[in-house]
C-alpha cells in the first residue's frame, strides 16, 4: 500500500503520443505548420522573407476582393461574431437560409444546407445517407472526410481504382441488385488535379441503381458555367443525387455545403449528427461566401484569369520535364516519387521564395510523393516568371 504512493503507472496513451514517429519527424524537419507573418494576395512573409504563395486553394483570388472583405466586416457588425448554437436550436438566422437558397439556385438544386466546414458537410453527405447493410463504392483516392463519412455509416465499402470506370464495373459484377448502393467520387481530385470521369461513372451508377454523391470542393468555382462545377461542366446535373463541397476554396470563406432535392436535404437536417450537434456557421463567413458567389457571377475575369494562369503554369512545368500526373485543373502536383526528392525540391523552392506543400505517402499512393501546387487568378505575370525561375532552380538541384 505504502509503495503505491511512490510508483506511478505510466499512461499508455500519453506514451504513444510521445513516442509517435511521424510527430518526431515533423518536429525534426519542420515541413508543416508554417505560420506566416504577413499576407497580401499571393504575397506573404515567412521568417522575415518575402514569398509567393503557390499552394493556396484561393483559386479565384477572392479572399482579397474589396467587396468580399467589406461584406465580412459588415456582417460581424450587424450580427455579431457567432451564432453560439446549432441550427436546430438557437443558431438559425436568415443569412443561413438566404445563402442556402442562393447556392441551391446556382447549382440547379432544390435545396442546400451549409455548415461550419467542408469536412463536416462532405462527411455528413455520406454518414447520413449510408447505413449498415449498404454497399459504398468509393474511388480509392477520395478525401479523408469522405472516408470518415463511410466509416461512421457502418456500410460495407468496396474501393475501385482511381477514376477507372472499367474497374467500377468489375467491382459491381456479382453484387446483388437488391443491396442499396452509393457511389462516392470527387469532381476534381485535390492532389492529382484530375477531373472525374463522370459521364462513364454516372452511367454505370445509374445501371446499378447507385445513389451518387460528388464532392466538388475543387471543381466548384473552377469548372462549368461561371464556376458551377464539375457536374455543370459535363451537363450531368440530373445524374448526381447529392453534391457536397467546401466554401474555403473558390468561395474564399470557411464552411461547407450539401445540395440536392428538398427531400434529401430535409432528411439530412433531421438525421445528420454533424448538423444537429454542431454550432451554425457565423455571419461573417456566410457573408464572405455570399459576396464571393455574387462576384463569381458578375465578374467573369477571375475565372478567365485562373485558366490563363493554369495553362501558362502547366506549360512551364512540362517544358522543365516535370511530371504533373496529367493534371487538368489549377491543382497541379509535381510528382517526384520519393520523400527525399520531395523534401529537396520543396527546400529549393523555399530558398527561391516560392511556398508549396509536400505530400508524401501514405497521404498519396506509394511512389507518388509530390509537391502540391495550385494556381490562383491572383498570380500576376511577374509572379509566374518568378515561379518559373524557382522551378528551374529546383530541377537543377535534383
Ligand atoms: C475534396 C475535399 N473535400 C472536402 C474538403 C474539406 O473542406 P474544408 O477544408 O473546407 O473543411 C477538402 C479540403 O481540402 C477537400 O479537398
Amino acid at each position: 500500500m505504502a509503495l503505491s504512493l511512490f510508483t506511478k503507472t505510466k499512461k499508455a496513451i500519453i506514451e504513444r503520443a510521445q513516442d509517435d514517429f511521424a510527430t518526431k519527424m515533423r518536429l525534426k524537419y519542420k515541413p508543416y505548420y508554417h505560420a506566416m507573418e504577413f499576407q497580401q494576395g499571393t504575397h506573404l512573409r515567412l521568417k522575415g522573407r518575402d514569398m509567393i504563395m503557390l499552394s493556396s486553394n484561393d483559386y479565384l483570388g477572392l479572399s482579397f476582393h474589396p467587396k468580399v472583405i467589406e461584406a465580412c466586416g459588415e456582417a460581424a457588425r450587424k450580427w455579431g461574431t457567432s451564432t453560439t448554437g446549432a441550427r436546430i436550436s438557437n443558431g438559425s438566422r436568415t443569412y443561413h437560409t438566404e445563402l442556402e437558397e442562393k447556392l441551391a439556385a446556382f447549382l440547379g438544386r432544390e435545396a442546400c444546407h451549409i455548415s461550419v466546414a467542408g469536412y463536416i458537410s462532405c462527411c455528413s453527405a455520406i454518414a447520413t445517407f449510408a447505413q449498415k447493410g449498404d454497399l459504398v463504392l468509393a474511388d480509392k483516392n477520395i478525401h479523408s472526410c469522405l472516408w470518415d463519412g463511410i466509416r461512421l455509416s457502418h456500410a460495407t465499402v468496396e474501393r475501385f481504382s482511381h477514376n477507372n470506370p472499367e474497374d467500377l464495373r468489375q467491382v459491381l459484377k456479382g453484387v446483388s441488385h437488391q443491396i442499396p448502393k452509393l457511389l462516392i467520387v470527387e469532381g476534381v481530385y485535390s492532389m492529382e488535379g484530375h477531373i472525374c470521369r463522370l459521364p462513364e461513372l454516372a452511367q454505370i451508377a445509374e445501371e446499378a441503381g447507385c445513389f451518387t454523391v460528388l464532392d466538388d470542393a475543387h471543381g466548384f468555382g473552377v469548372l462549368g458555367r461561371q464556376g458551377r462545377g464539375t457536374v455543370d461542366h459535363f451537363k450531368l446535373n440530373d445524374k448526381v443525387d447529392l453534391l457536397c463541397g467546401s466554401m474555403s476554396k473558390s468561395l474564399a470563406s470557411t464552411g461547407g455545403f450539401v445540395a440536392g432535392s428538398s427531400d434529401l436535404i430535409e432528411y439530412l437536417r433531421t438525421n445528420s449528427k454533424q448538423t444537429l450537434f454542431s454550432a451554425a456557421i457565423s455571419a461573417s463567413q456566410v457573408a464572405v461566401a455570399s459576396a464571393s458567389l455574387d462576384v463569381m457571377q458578375s465578374e467573369p475575369q477571375h475565372l478567365e484569369r485562373l485558366w490563363k494562369n493554369t495553362r501558362r503554369y502547366r506549360e512551364m512545368l512540362k517544358k522543365l520535364g516535370l511530371d504533373i500526373w496529367g493534371s487538368e485543373t489549377p491543382a497541379v502536383p509535381i510528382v517526384l516519387g520519393s520523400k527525399e526528392l520531395v523534401y529537396r525540391f520543396w527546400q529549393a523552392l523555399l530558398e527561391k521564395g516560392v511556398f508549396t506543400v509536400m505530400s508524401i505517402a501514405p497521404a498519396v499512393p506509394p511512389g507518388k510523393d509530390l509537391i502540391r501546387t495550385a494556381v490562383s487568378a491572383l498570380h500576376s505575370d511577374e509572379d509566374l516568371e518568378k515561379i518559373g525561375a524557382a522551378m528551374a532552380y529546383a530541377v537543377k538541384q535534383m
